[in-house]
């Protein structure tokens, strides 16, 4: 028997019942009272869409084309920590997922499965990293990625600090229930007690151009939600902008991508690509990404829950927004991804 109507919108419940406690929490926790984390996927719903018709849409192409190279959906995996605390293939289950859907999968620095193994699944991979206070010990996890053939870096600029996120009283905290060795092997040994090693405050625009020339890469830039923000790094050489609030668990009471996206989009998208993350959990959220001007949008929380049946779950996943996703370009009237621009009408809901 197939999966139910509604098998993407139970993968949390499912999970909740799982997951040992400590696990599930870590992926669904949002910073301080989770007022974004709780707000995210309500703001996708509250855009409203006016679809075109009289549009022959017997043939829908779904494949989009980023930083140069083509994928069959405009959807992708965005980097998560811990994926081999949700089953033990981790990183490899997922990367064989989105390798067979034709998606994007990126992958944290903390990744618990090493880049050369992640590559070797013949995925199309981009590189998550943080910069440390000390740049040049961010050198050796830059290089690695770059020989396991990473695509590009993704830049995550909004975690100075990581955002405080208070335990749910008789839950042990993550880190003491997982086993550190499904933790950061992308690192040299002893890298976080080294001098330096700690998260750089002082990012700055000059750090892309130092994360291109040291990689040769494209750089994009994830965690941006003011216009002015997405100017200064497509002035600094970033090739893709990524709208993003780190899924509410940075600084909690930031405003929901869905409602930042346009102003972005508006500002950059022309000369740049812009993604988005955030709540996104069906092919309809998709749709109004896609709609608001984005290239392409990704998936945080939800390919985490749907690893816990490994790489079938992920496919699974792949497959039930495939099918959502069709169904919603055709409704809309729309053929192909260009031709979802544009389609959300200024009328919401409510306001975001
Ligand atoms: C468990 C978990 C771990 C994450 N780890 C990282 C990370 O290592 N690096 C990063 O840039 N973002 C990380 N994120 C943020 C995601 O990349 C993404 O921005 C966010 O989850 C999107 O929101 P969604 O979960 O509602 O789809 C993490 C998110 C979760 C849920």
């Amino acid at each position: 028997m197939g999966p139910g109507a509604r098998w993407l919108d139970e993968l949390e419940e499912r999970a909740r019942d799982v997951l040992p406690a400590p696990v599930f929490e870590y992926v669904v926790q949002g910073a301080r009272d989770g007022v974004t984390a709780a707000e995210a996927t309500a703001a996708w719903r509250s855009v409203r869409l006016r679809p075109r018709v009289l549009h022959d849409v017997t043939h829908v192409d779904t494949s989009v084309e980023l930083l140069g190279r083509t994928y069959r959906v405009p959807w992708g995996v965005a980097p998560s920590t811990l994926q081999r605390a949700i089953h033990p293939d981790g990183e490899l289950a997922m990367a064989r997922a989105c390798a067979d859907a034709g998606s994007l999968m990126v992958v944290s620095s903390n990744a618990g499965t090493s880049f050369a193994e992640i590559g070797a699944t013949g995925v199309e991979w981009w590189l998550q990293a943080y910069l440390p206070a000390d740049r040049t010990l961010a050198e050796p996890m830059l290089e690695r990625a770059v020989a396991a053939g990473a695509g590009a870096v993704v830049l995550t600029v909004d975690t100075p600090v990581v955002g405080t996120k208070y335990a749910t009283p008789g839950t042990a905290a993550v880190w003491e229930s997982v086993d550190p060795s499904i933790l950061r092997v992308n690192f040299d040994a002893g890298y976080d007690e080294m001098p330096g090693a700690e998260k750089a405050l002082d990012l700055g625009p000059h750090d892309i151009g130092w994360v291109a020339a040291h990689t040769g890469l494209p750089v994009v830039v994830k965690g941006v939600l003011r216009a002015e923000d997405a100017v200064r790094c497509v002035q600094a050489g970033a090739g893709g902008v990524w709208v993003s609030n780190h899924g509410g668990r940075q600084l909690d009471r930031t405003a929901q991508t869905a409602g930042c996206l346009g102003d972005v989009v508006a500002a950059v998208g022309e000369q740049a690509e812009v993604y988005v993350d955030g709540g996104i959990r069906n092919g309809l959220d998709v749709l109004t990404a896609l709609a608001l001007g984005a290239h392409a949008a990704f998936l945080g929380r939800s390919p985490l829950f749907a690893l816990l049946e490994g790489s079938r779950g992920v496919a699974q996943l792949h497959a039930e927004l495939g099918d959502q996703v069709v169904e919603a370009l055709r409704l809309a009237g729309a053929r192909t991804v260009a031709e979802a621009r544009g389609l959300a009408g200024t009328t919401r809901a409510t306001p975001l």
